[in-house]
Formats: C-alpha cells, sequence, structure tokens
C-alpha cells in the first residue's frame, strides 16, 4: 500500500477517548519490546512516529494511527515486563479486555513474535483469547534479520506449533530493520480493511 498519510490521533486510557469515525482498525498485540511499534514504522516508511524504544514498556497506552484516512492502526502496551507492578497489570488488563472484546470496528490483530524464540507461555495465552473472541489472528514473525537463513524454516515451524495455528491463521516472517515480509503484511492487513 502507498501510504500518503500516516497521523498520529491519540494515546487513549479509555473507551471514551477512542476514534468515534467508525474507520476500521488494526491493533497490535505481543510481548513488551517484541517490536510492535517498529512493525507500524516499517509498513508506513516513518523512521519513528510510533514511539519505540530499547526498553520495555515504552507503549503504555492505546496509540492511534490514522493511515491514509483510511483505517487505524492501534499500538497497544506489550505483556510479560516483569516490572511492571501488580496494580498497573491489573490496569493493562482492563484496558486490553474492554477493547479486544467490545471494539466493533476491530477487524483483525498483528501478534507480533519473536523469530528468535519460542512463543512464550503469555504469547500462547494471547493467541488463544484471541481466537476465542473470534479476532481474526495475523501472526507476525519478526527480528527475521537476527537468526541465520537455515535457521528459519525450523524456528516458524516451532512457533505455528506451539501456538496450535488453525489453518485460517497467517504467519509472516518479518523483519523491521530489512523491511523484508513487508509486502505480505500489507496484502493481509488490507484483506480485512
Ligand atoms: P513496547 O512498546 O515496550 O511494548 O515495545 P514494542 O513491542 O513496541 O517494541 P519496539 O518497536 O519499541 O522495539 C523494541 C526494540 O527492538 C527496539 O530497540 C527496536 O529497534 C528493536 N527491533 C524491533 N524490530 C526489530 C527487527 O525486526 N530487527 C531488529 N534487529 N531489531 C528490532
Ligand atoms: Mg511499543
Amino acid at each position: 500500500m502507498k501510504v500518503s498519510r500516516a497521523d498520529f490521533v491519540i494515546s487513549a486510557v479509555s473507551e471514551k477517548q477512542y476514534p468515534n469515525d467508525q474507520l476500521p482498525e488494526i491493533a497490535l498485540a505481543g510481548r513488551s519490546n517484541v517490536g510492535k511499534s517498529s512493525f507500524i514504522n516499517t509498513l508506513i516508511q516513518r523512521k519513528n512516529l510510533a514511539r519505540t524504544s530499547a526498553k520495555p514498556g515504552k507503549t503504555q497506552t492505546l496509540n492511534y494511527y490514522r493511515i491514509n484516512e483510511q483505517f487505524y492502526f492501534v499500538d497497544v502496551p506489550g505483556y510479560g515486563y516483569a516490572k511492571v507492578s501488580k496494580q498497573d497489570r491489573q490496569k493493562w488488563a482492563n484496558m486490553m479486555e474492554n477493547y479486544f472484546e467490545h471494539r466493533e470496528v476491530l477487524k483483525a490483530v498483528l501478534l507480533i513474535i519473536d523469530i528468535r524464540h519460542d512463543p512464550t507461555q503469555n504469547d500462547i495465552q494471547m493467541y488463544d483469547y484471541l481466537k476465542y473472541h473470534q479476532l481474526p489472528v495475523i501472526v507476525v514473525a519478526t527480528k527475521l534479520d537476527k537468526i541465520a537463513k537455515g535457521k528459519r524454516t525450523k524456528h516458524l515451524q516451532r512457533a505455528i506449533n506451539l501456538l496450535e495455528l488453525e489453518k485460517e491463521d497467517v504467519m509472516i516472517p518479518f523483519s523491521s530493520q530489512t523491511g523484508e515480509g513487508k509486502n505480505e503484511a500489507w496484502q493481509v492487513v488490507k484483506s480485512f480493511l
């Protein structure tokens, strides 16, 4: 997709702040620091529109990016960051549940995993949770640049097996560093708009 406009719209902490223009939304999900914000930047070819960080826990709110006045990417805070307090973790869970379970314009969720490692327990839980709520899941196995070419297939297959991916789910090998998988990711995103 040719991105002619990408606008940061709002950092939302509650439903009242979500945009109400009825544009479709594609949300990101994944472990803290896995590369969710980087994924958005790579797709829209903007270096740091979605704020990234080498430190986990950078994204704390639901961040809305309007693309070509056509749809939103919604960047969400990552899970599994050990240093988060119990209270904050509960706040996060409430916000996410409300969003994933009640947002009518949400069309699909991009679940970002790290290709270098087996999906974590949290990744598996997230995948199951999304499937349970009948949300289409697009798994993106990122940081592809960090493993040797010869190991890719094995790592992808392990992820497919551990997540117990269903036939209709797509897994896209991806790298924000090299842009590999970008066209395929766009293709899949577009199919949900
Ligand atoms: P939170 O907002 O904390 O949940 O993190 P996030 O999932 O948004 O991760 P972010 O995009 O901020 O990236 C975290 C770190 O991983 C940064 O240092 C990125 O530069 C790096 N990174 C992200 N994607 C890739 C990739 O494909 N390859 C490599 N080598 N590094 C990446
Ligand atoms: Mg982020």
